[in-house]
């Protein structure tokens, strides 16, 4: 009998202790690792009799109890210290084992790091895996990418793992090399934009039309019941109501919170290369500046003195819910629609060969991100692979023509009285650029050419052209 273990996992922290009792509670032996023996104690003792389950300190014991080829699994902080893990590694694996990176690696050093090991055909494999702690232990959505044949080897640990929507797991082969790890930054970006827009929704219900905590509560509830439906748009209607155990006025949790918003790097990441590939993602863009500006807390404590704001003039309850229900709906498909539009580019330049449908698929359930709309998603790219945005698929057309208006009328109304809505306008300055088939930009030409003689092209003739100015 083979007293081997099924799975190693190095990082027994909260996402790497969750993780592996997952993979033991659907009948895989399992060995983790980590130099804290607190935690590898931890481990051991939540682990029980009822799994497969042992832990160590020592990393050659750990390599050594594992089944070939090793599936090994890292979940630890990005950057160095996963150099740091392999270099512990390699002495001790052999060829054909497998090492996967579970963090948010940024997807050059994923790169990086898996031509390196094929040089000593060793397979590894930046996995990204969405739905924070409680994710990892009851169901994540994990986006592999690394070479076709080794994911054979975890695709049944990982499938037992993941979530399940409608009965289909969270997780797919998604492409060579680095393509999971962009795939699970494009998510985050994505995680970024409808964050920035929820806070904004949260903001105008609360100033244009003074809702209480308990109201928000009430109002994303019911949302969350209907085409909003989504972890994000659930778990705020939960934040309105938290109690405050340390507060000792009347007032919720959320109002004692610092509005300083801190980043660990993916959104601007997503940001920075959508820039590179030429693909505009202005309402991820904005929800990165958002976190920024948030962080001059003094500076925009002083501002506030020099600059009066404009008296709100409040808006009918019932009427101002009804249209942030529907601006919502439409910058959520609009944010969907960047980050999606990323991932086919990036498809195409970094040969990814990637299947946005089943990226949809995937993001259904376990993630961050997961929406009842993921399912139109996938439909809508199930329908034509090769869809250049989703704001032009025929089963969006109808959605976003019945929401564009509120999300008009609430930009406007905000603008007059004060209230910042970047992400919403943002997203509606993107859709009506992106759907507008003449747009100014013929003065620009005209300008460069003026001063640079950067040269024009003409719409009513073939060719380049330069005109003498003056
Ligand atoms: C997830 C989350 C996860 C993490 C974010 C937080 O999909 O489970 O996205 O990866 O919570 O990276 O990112 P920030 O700290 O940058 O907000």
């Amino acid at each position: 009998m083979d007293d081997k273990y099924d799975f190693g996992l190095v990082g027994l922290g909260v996402m790497g202790r969750n993780f592996i009792l997952n993979v033991a509670d659907n009948g895989f032996s399992a060995y983790g690792h980590d130099l804290d023996e607190q935690k590898v104690k931890a481990l051991k003792d939540e682990g029980g009799k009822e799994h497969k389950i042992d832990a160590s300190t020592s990393i050659k014991t750990f390599v050594k109890a594992l089944k070939q080829p090793r599936k090994i699994m890292l979940l630890v902080p990005a950057g160095k210290i996963v150099d740091s893990v392999i270099e512990s590694l390699l002495p001790l694996i052999d060829r054909g084992d497998i090492i996967i990176d579970g963090g948010n690696s940024f997807f050059t050093d994923t790169d990086r790091r898996e031509e390196e090991l094929q040089k000593r055909a060793i397979n590894f494999f930046g996995a990204g895996v969405s739905g924070g702690a409680k994710g990892a232990r009851l169901g994540p959505s994990i986006m592999p990418g690394g070479s076709k044949s080794a994911y054979e080897h975890i695709k049944p640990i990982f499938e037992a793992v993941a979530a399940k929507y409608n009965g289909e797991a969270c997780v797919a082969y998604l492409g060579p090399k680095s393509s999971g790890n962009y795939v699970k930054m494009v998510h985050n970006g994505i995680e970024y934009g409808l964050m920035q827009l929820t806070s904004e929704i949260y903001d105008l219900l609360k100033k244009g039309g003074e809702y209480s905590n308990q109201e928000l509560h009430e109002t994303f509830s019911e949302w969350n019941e209907g085409r909003l439906q989504s972890f994000l748009v659930e778990i705020t209607s939960q934040i309105f109501v938290q109690e405050d155990d340390l507060d000792l006025s009347e007032l919720g949790l959320l109002d004692q919170i610092s509005d300083k918003a801190k980043q660990k790097g993916t959104g601007k990441w997503t940001s920075q290369n959508a820039m590179d590939l030429g693909i505009p993602v202005p309402s991820i863009d904005i929800a990165v500046n958002m976190r920024e500006i948030s962080a001059l807390k003094q500076e925009r404590t002083e501002a506030d003195k020099l600059y009066g704001r404009p008296k709100v003039k409040t808006m009918d309850k019932a009427k101002l819910a009804s249209l942030a229900e529907e601006a919502l709906y439409f910058s959520f498909i609009v944010t969907y629609a960047q980050g999606l539009h990323v991932l086919a580019e990036a498809s195409k330049e970094y040969n990814y060969k990637l299947d946005i449908a089943v990226i949809a698929k995937i993001w259904r359930a376990g993630c961050i991100i997961r929406a009842a709309l993921l399912a139109d998603i996938t439909t809508a790219f199930e329908e034509n692979k090769n869809l250049p945005n989703l704001l032009v698929a025929p089963n969006f057309v109808e959605k976003v023509q019945g929401s564009v208006s509120a999300a008009r009328e609430l930009v406007a109304y905000a603008a007059i009285n004060g209230i910042p809505l970047p992400g919403l306008s943002n997203s509606l300055t993107y859709f009506d650029a992106y759907t507008s088939t003449r747009l100014p930009l013929n003065l620009i030409q005209a300008q460069r050419d003026y001063f640079g003689s950067h040269t024009y092209e003409r719409i009513d003739k073939e060719g380049i052209f330069h005109t003498e100015w003056e």
